[in-house]
């Protein structure tokens, strides 16, 4: 459907847990987030149930993220059950760290395709980044993960950077040759002011045209969100925002749809049937602002939850 300000919204985004094996310390507490009792999280026929009447209101693309949502029980149902509803696309966001097991089962529970966040290609710095101890999970398992996603036809794969000063700002050309050397498309995200990075923001926090000054990168084209420059995308949530063309809304793994990523408005949707639930889905449509006032250190996401808890 169509929202109060022109906008066909297509995309929804489904958090199906926010628990993950990594924290990376711009998203995660360093604590993790205590795990919630099952009761509090939707369960596989609640999400399915939210999703069929997402898609009877027009919603055609649908994205499972977390947390990490491949440690979610039920994924692959959930999967299977989101694909019978007949949408275009389906597409997981993963930290890859598990996905060398689960990139065949995705792709055979109608996966069409992953994006896999991918932040450096030095395994000390993914170590710090994540604050990883002892036996935790490392690099390679997420390079793993990459190469078992491209033979299980999860493509176009799309690798997720998110740029910081001082700590992968050196590593631009590098994960540019990678990308290529994969033959996967590449996107540096703009690193936001919310949750756990509201507070390192001012520090690392480098706009994506320094992408462009380094790649030399020409002729961009706006692809929804994306500005596209051949198989390289810019997400600019901070430097150009992307308002006018968002199409997406989201659900929380406990029951809330959230119009705006940076907005604190939140429509519990839980324990909501037929035309009730058709009739939340959408006042919530209809409450998506225009546009989020600007990010900035000093104008931080209005968000009540971090991104372990939206997923992106
Ligand atoms: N700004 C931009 N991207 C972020 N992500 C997590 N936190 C932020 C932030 N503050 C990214 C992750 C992952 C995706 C789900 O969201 O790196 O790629
Ligand atoms: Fe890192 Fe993604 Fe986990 Fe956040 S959800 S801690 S970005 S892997």
């Amino acid at each position: 459907m169509t929202d109060n300000c022109g906008r066909q919204i297509t995309y929804l985004r489904i958090s199906v847990t926010d628990l993950c094996n990594l924290r990376c310390d711009y998203c995660m507490p360093a604590e993790g987030v205590t795990k919630r009792q099952h009761s509090n999280i939707l369960r596989v026929e609640e999400i399915l149930e939210i999703a069929e009447a997402a898609v009877e209101l027009g919603i055609r693309k649908i994205r499972i993220t977390g947390g990490e949502p491949l440690l979610r029980r039920g994924l692959l149902d959930i999967c299977k059950g989101v694909k019978e509803l007949g949408i275009d696309d389906l597409a997981v966001t993963t930290n890859g760290i598990l996905l060398r097991d689960f990139a065949e089962p995705l792709k055979n529970s109608g996966v069409n395709r992953v994006n896999v966040s991918l932040d450096t290609l030095k395994p000390e710095v993914f170590r710090k980044l994540t604050r990883s101890r002892g036996s935790a999970p490392e690099l390679q398992n997420v390079l793993d993960g990459i190469d078992a996603a491209k033979l299980a036809g999860l493509t176009p794969i799309k690798l997720n950077c998110v740029l910081m000063r001082g700590v992968n700002d050196g590593e631009i050309e590098d994960i540019a040759d990678f990308a290529e050397r994969m033959d996967v498309e590449l996107r540096f995200i703009e690193l936001m002011p919310i949750g756990q990075a509201k507070d390192m923001w001012r520090e690392r926090y480098l706009p994506n045209s320094e992408v462009i000054k380094r790649l030399g990168l020409k002729n961009g084209v706006q692809r929804g969100v994306a500005m596209q420059y051949g198989r390289i995308g810019l997400i600019d949530p901070v430097s150009r925002a992307f308002c006018p063309t968002c199409n997406r809304i989201r659900l929380t793994a406990d029951g809330n749809i959230k119009p705006c990523l940076h907005s604190a408005r939140e429509i519990p949707v839980r324990n909501l049937h037929g035309a009730e639930l058709r009739g939340a889905l959408t006042a919530a449509i209809l409450s998506k602002p225009e546009a989020h006032d600007g990010l900035s250190g000093d104008a931080p996401s209005r968000s009540q939850r971090g991104m372990n808890k939206i997923g992106g």
